[in-house]
């Protein structure tokens, strides 16, 4: 089954009863674009050193995929009082909810497949199950949820952590509003750079700095942009 369909299939339990909210969509179109990100970025790990080539099979890459499309997929019912607020306004209650999500996405998901729709629990392995886990894990050891560092966190998680910080940085939030609305591509770029080895993987890092997408994603997001308000259900 290919990735769009099973991503759909899951999507769905969402919109059984009510339209998808402009929230569910921007975080289904954020995933999709993590895991875009994250594509690129394993092949690029190959290109610039061979020695990833036996961790990153065809299989594996798949499987990266598979778990950045749906590496949030807690934050599908989050209530909008969490959403675009700076992480120090919130309660300590829902400050709680946003470190349990990696957990929660994995069992969540596990959970509603297995009722919903058992045939895909197949492609929801261990492995996917753990890039999942551990994407926000930080590579000195101070992300979440078990404080994994270097070499600990699974590779398909450290790259999806550079893919996502990007995407979270370069995504619209309403709290930057009296910026810019998005940050520039530059920036998000710089601070990737200068996270290197603290919160991303060198070699990720290394990777994205030298991924020909760079100026390709600058022009989707300014695609993405005068796409964004569009009401989609084709996402
Ligand atoms: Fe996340
Ligand atoms: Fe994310």
């Amino acid at each position: 089954m290919k990735l769009n369909e099973i991503t759909k299939k899951v999507y769905s339990q969402f919109n059984h009863h009510r339209p998808l909210s402009e929230f569910q969509q921007r975080d289904i179109r954020h995933m999709k674009r993590t895991a875009a990100i994250s594509l690129d970025l394993a092949y690029e790990m190959k290109e610039l050193d061979i020695s990833y080539d036996s961790e990153l099979t065809e299989e594996y890459i798949k499987k990266l995929q598979l778990a950045a499309s749906h590496h949030d997929y807690m934050k599908m019912i989050w209530p909008d009082v969490m959403r675009d607020k700076k992480k120090d306004v919130l309660s300590g209650f829902h400050k709680n909810i946003i470190k349990s999500h990696p957990i929660c996405s994995g069992e969540n998901l596990r959970n509603d497949l297995k009722i919903n729709y058992p045939e895909l629990s197949m492609y929801f392995d261990k492995e996917v199950y753990s890039i999942i886990l551990h994407h926000h894990e930080h590579h000195n050891g101070s992300g979440y949820p078990d404080k994994l560092s270097e070499d600990e966190i699974p590779l398909g998680a450290r790259i999806l952590h550079v893919a996502d910080a990007y995407d979270a940085m370069r995504s619209k939030r309403l709290y930057r509003r009296k910026e810019n609305q998005r940050m520039e591509h530059e920036r998000a770029v710089a601070i990737i750079k200068e996270k290197k080895g603290i919160e991303f993987h060198p070699a990720v890092v290394d990777a994205f700095m030298n991924v020909p997408f760079n100026r390709q994603l600058d022009n989707l997001y300014d695609h993405l942009i005068i796409l964004k308000e569009q009401k989609t259900s084709n996402i």
